[in-house]
């Protein structure tokens, strides 16, 4: 597919139909780490409607880094409360105490060593706060990308690689965002919305006539 163009579609439309969450607040690519990061531990567990409510309170319970580094763990297990996988907030918590004594790392290989801080946080972190070139790749980005280039029995390496040729350059953070939004509410497992997505006319499924059979279902 032609890349500019297939880029340029998706962005148009995020510009225009992306959801306006609050970690999404402040300038493109230059978003506060902290926020960025306590929302992408959370939604890993969590779908974004309910995710909401509980990153306002955790928010508003450890406002900072600071904040969350000095809290009693029993403090920030009780703000996770609802969330499950406690074992998350604790890596958090955890992670933070090395931040307020180290300082930020710096980079995708810094946020790497942080605890918790795996291959998505770490791209979604870079991408989405400092506009490093890294691009996230979970079950979404999986299924988006099944579909667009016909992709049946995509391997982890597969998505990976798709998504790193795809990112844009130019919106790395604006372009991952905007692939989680199209996979969330337009790209969605059972009842796709097709005729509504910004890359109908580059999606292979789509053309093949049975969006939802790709992915196929997991053989176990
Ligand atoms: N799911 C995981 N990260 C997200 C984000 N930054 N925006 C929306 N949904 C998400």
């Amino acid at each position: 597919a032609p890349l500019p163009g297939l880029r340029a579609a998706l962005l148009a439309w995020f510009d225009a139909a992306g959801r306006d969450l609050p970690w999404r607040h402040g300038k493109e690519g230059q978003r506060e780490p902290y926020r960025v990061w306590v929302a992408e531990i959370l939604l890993q567990q969590t779908q974004v409607v309910r995710g909401l409510q509980y990153y306002g309170r955790f928010l508003q319970a450890f406002p900072t880094v600071e904040a969350l580094a000095r809290a009693p763990v029993e403090d920030v297990l009780k703000a996770w409360e609802g969330c499950g996988y406690y074992a998350r907030a604790r890596l958090l918590h955890r992670a933070a105490q090395q931040v307020a004594a180290s300082g930020w790392p710096s980079g995708y290989d810094g946020w790497r060593a942080l605890p918790g801080v795996g291959p998505y946080t770490a791209a979604a972190v870079t991408s989405l706060a400092y506009g490093e070139r890294r691009a996230v790749s979970d079950g979404n980005v999986r299924r988006v990308l099944s579909r667009l280039y016909g992709e049946a029995r995509p391997t982890d390496a597969w998505v990976q690689a798709r998504a790193d040729a795809l990112l844009d350059p130019a919106r790395p953070g604006a372009w991952n965002e905007a692939v989680m939004d199209l996979g969330a509410t337009v790209c969605t497992p059972r009842n796709p919305r097709c005729p509504e997505c910004p890359l109908v006319a580059h999606c292979a499924a789509w053309a093949g006539g049975t969006p939802t059979a790709f992915p196929a279902p997991k053989v176990r």
